[in-house]
């Protein structure tokens, strides 16, 4: 099996991974594991369904109609509101005649409040569809709004993560979402995740289950040409951060507990030989486009090729998950001072979400590159690093050195430090990170308390 995937991704495609990913074991523990509550011995692609195409927006009043949906739930923000993408939708439904319902109140860095506000709205109309015209934000909402409307009798930390939330799984149906990404970032289109600030934690956390995947998402990369420069580059970030982390995530078949049910395998499982794929293609689209796509907004084909890799990497990390840059985001985001977002038109403080995960992956690589420095090696290759003559040992280093020239020829804020915090907010990070278990224990290399610290000391400042 071991050399049959080696073979297959050698020969099918010279794109492929250089050094072959993480095999599969060679002792495969099987499912005997399972009962002893060991370490996992399968993992599980889900699938999403995405169709690509500039103007395809057109489609979604068939698609609507397709699904004999009756009345629909148009879910925005107040920005995109005013803008083409969410015109090119309307039209669409119009044009098929499909009744439905404008909701633009999403906030933008989603709240448990801003989620409960949509969730209302949706349970009070009994939508029996839903069509998401924006970033992750919306998109998030979207897919939070389905779910409760859909389990009327829940309550909302049910389905929240644990140990924020009591992480039950989602065993009702949804409804029918097609969502039309609008940012190059999250993937949210692809992933069975939900993300919000927990306002009373001054945290992010989040739901993830399979089952609030949308239905659809309809990839219009026209869409993108509307996006600010600080918007691209952020949301760009972050498909950088979802390619990076979950390429080098635990392999699959070190995670623990091995559950006893399959309901039970969560969605983020580490780095296993599907996900490699579609992360180190997003990692190369990325490393090829994202300057471009930042400083010129009328590239068309490099924003283009942006909204694929952000799918591309929402499939890789939507089933291996992501780490510690991401786990440590959270509470960055979530503590957030006075740092105003340029180019994001809200009037509350934000970090954006990309921002608050690129701005540690300099740290965060130094430190996980022993566990799997070839995997570092090869990213750091891929983003423009000579390694030619480099040492093995060096990965971290060389990854971390390669991030900062990216960042700093982007123009990006010099560390935490530049956003307004401080050494004596360390503290906080560290406790708003701990509970992220679901991703910092996906961390290649577990981390301590002060592991933590460090990190979050070392990303003050970047150049
Ligand atoms: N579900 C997931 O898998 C997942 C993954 C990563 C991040 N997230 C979450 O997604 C959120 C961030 O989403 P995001 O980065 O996509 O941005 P966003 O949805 O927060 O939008 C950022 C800003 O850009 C504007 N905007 C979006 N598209 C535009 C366009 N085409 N033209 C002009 N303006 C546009 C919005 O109006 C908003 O002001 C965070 O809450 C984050 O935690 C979710
Ligand atoms: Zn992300």
């Amino acid at each position: 099996m071991t050399s049959l995937l080696a073979q297959q991704q050698r020969g099918s495609c010279s794109e492929a991974p250089g050094p072959i990913p993480q095999t599969p074991p060679r002792n495969w523990p099987g499912a005997e594991n399972a009962a002893l509550g060991k370490t996992e011995y399968a993992f599980e692609m889900a699938i999403s369904n995405i169709r690509y195409g500039e103007g395809v927006t057109k489609e979604v009043g068939m698609d609507l109609q397709n699904l004999n949906a009756r009345k629909v739930c148009v879910m925005t923000d107040k920005n995109l509101c005013q803008l083409p993408p969410m015109k090119a939708v309307l039209d669409s439904l119009t044009k098929n005649s499909i009744t439905f319902q404008v909701y633009d109140n999403v906030r933008v860095e989603p709240t448990d409040q801003s989620f409960m506000d949509a969730i209302e709205f949706c349970k009070k109309e009994e939508f029996d569809s839903y069509v998401a015209v924006g970033g992750g934000s919306v998109i998030d909402t979207c897919k939070c709004a389905d779910l409760y409307a859909s389990s009327p009798e829940s309550e909302f930390l049910d389905y929240v993560n644990a140990p924020i939330g009591k992480g039950k799984p989602v065993k009702v149906t949804l409804k029918p979402l097609i969502a039309v990404p609008t940012t190059a970032g999250t993937g949210s289109e692809t992933t069975g995740v939900a993300i919000f600030d927990y306002k009373e934690l001054q945290v992010k956390t989040g739901i993830a289950s399979r089952a609030i995947k949308p239905s659809l998402g309809l990839v219009d990369p026209s869409h993108t040409l509307h996006m600010p420069e600080r918007v691209m580059a952020n949301s760009g970030f972050d498909v950088l951060c979802h390619a990076l982390e979950s390429y080098t995530a635990l392999p699959y078949h070190k995670r623990s507990p091995c559950p006893s049910n399959p309901v039970n395998r969560p969605a983020y499982q580490g780095s296993n030989p599907i996900s490699d794929i579609w992360a180190i293609h997003a990692l190369r689209i990325v490393a090829k486009y994202l300057k471009r796509a930042i400083r010129n907004p009328e590239d068309r084909e490099a924003r283009a090729h942006m909204h694929l890799a952000s799918a591309f990497a929402g499939i890789g990390f939507g089933n291996a998950g992501v780490h510690l840059c991401h786990g440590m985001s959270y509470p960055i985001s979530g503590l957030v001072k006075n740092y105003k977002a340029k180019d994001y038109h809200v009037d509350h403080s934000l970090v954006p979400h990309g921002l608050s995960v690129v701005l540690t992956s300099p740290a965060v690589f130094t430190f996980t590159a022993p566990m799997c420095p070839e995997r570092h090696l090869e990213a750091a290759q891929i983003m423009g690093a000579n390694t030619s003559t480099a040492r093995i040992k060096d990965a971290g280093l060389i990854l971390a050195d390669t991030l900062r020239k990216f960042l700093f020829d982007l123009n990006v804020d010099d560390g935490l430090a530049a956003l307004g915090y401080s050494k004596a907010d360390i503290p906080s990070f560290v406790k708003g990170t701990l509970p992220q278990e679901r991703v910092t224990k996906l961390s290649p290399r577990p981390q301590t308390e002060e592991d933590l610290s460090a990190l979050f000391e070392a990303s003050m400042k970047l150049y």
